[in-house]
Order: C-alpha cells, then sequence, then structure tokens
C-alpha cells in the first residue's frame, strides 16, 4: 500500500532549485575579489566587512563618488554612527581601497566616454590625397 509522503524526487528538485537560486546571485555581493589586484585585496576585504553591516555595499559602489575627500567625509561619518564597529585604524585600508575604486571609476567613465566619441563621430575615410603638395625637389 503507498503512503502519502510527498515522494524523494520532490526534495530532490527543492534542492535543485535552491542551489540554482543561490548560485544566479552569485556567492556574495560586491565585486569579485579575484578580479582585484592582489595588493588591493585585504583592503577590499576589509571594506566589505565593514561596510556591509548597516546597508549592502552597493550603496557605496554604486553611490558615484570617485572623489577621496568626499570618501573620507563618508568613511567618517558612517564610522560615527552608533555601533558601527569601525574604528579609526579601520579607515586607512577602507580609504585606501576606496581611493583604488575611484581611480577604477574615473577610468571606466574615459573609456565609455571615448567610445561613446568614436561612434558619434566616425572619423571620415582619409582622403586619398593627402600627401602634401611637393614641390620640385632637386
Ligand atoms: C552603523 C551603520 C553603518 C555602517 C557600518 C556603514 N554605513 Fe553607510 N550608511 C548608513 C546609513 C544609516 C546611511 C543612510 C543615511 C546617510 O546617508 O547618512 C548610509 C549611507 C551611506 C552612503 C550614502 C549612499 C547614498 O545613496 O547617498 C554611503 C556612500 C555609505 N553609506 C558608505 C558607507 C561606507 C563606505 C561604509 C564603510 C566605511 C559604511 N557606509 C558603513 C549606515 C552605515
Amino acid at each position: 500500500m503507498k503512503t502519502m509522503t510527498p515522494p524523494r524526487w520532490l526534495f530532490a528538485l527543492a534542492l535543485l532549485a535552491l542551489g540554482a537560486a543561490c548560485a544566479s546571485t552569485g556567492p556574495r555581493e560586491g565585486l569579485d575579489a579575484s578580479q582585484l589586484p592582489p595588493d588591493v585585496r585585504d583592503d577590499y576585504a576589509l571594506f566589505a566587512r565593514r561596510c556591509s553591516k548597516c546597508h549592502s555595499l552597493a550603496r557605496p559602489l554604486n553611490s558615484g563618488i570617485d572623489d577621496d575627500a568626499r570618501w573620507t567625509d563618508y568613511v567618517t561619518r558612517m564610522r560615527r554612527q552608533p555601533g558601527s564597529g569601525i574604528t579609526q585604524q579601520d579607515t586607512g585600508p577602507i580609504l585606501r581601497f576606496l581611493h583604488y575604486y575611484s581611480l577604477e571609476q574615473l577610468r571606466a567613465k574615459r573609456a565609455r566616454a571615448m567610445a561613446n566619441d568614436r561612434a558619434a563621430s566616425k572619423p571620415p575615410t582619409p582622403p586619398a590625397e593627402a600627401a602634401p603638395e611637393r614641390t620640385a625637389d632637386r
């Protein structure tokens, strides 16, 4: 006689779906540390730990801030939030990472602008007679 317990394959399917859901969101939010230069990884790790306590890392990463002075300002403000867990000593490495990140953002921005320029103004094909007129050279 058959029991009414759900079949095993249903559990297997549920597990599979769960696994797929996790895989699609990636291992962790934020940047892929393996893509960072080795000397930036430790700074990034500290930033990721300290700056994801109250909001997602997307908050700083997508803020569009690419200026050291503004980062110093923000990190100071965040450190002073009650229970931030950010110490004065943490700010050095965190700001070092944010400086690196700002430069990367500026670089990407410039690259995008250049790509747009190229797309907007396709260089005209150079005229066939581009060479300067030659005078009789003797
Ligand atoms: C104690 C909790 C806490 C921690 C830890 C924290 N934040 Fe925040 N953060 C907040 C709150 C609350 C706000 C929204 C209010 C505000 O803008 O001040 C915020 C907002 C921000 C914003 C503004 C985003 C926007 O849309 O304008 C940035 C940027 C930011 N945080 C960066 C950081 C960085 C970088 C760190 C790590 C050094 C950090 N936060 C750590 C609480 C925190």
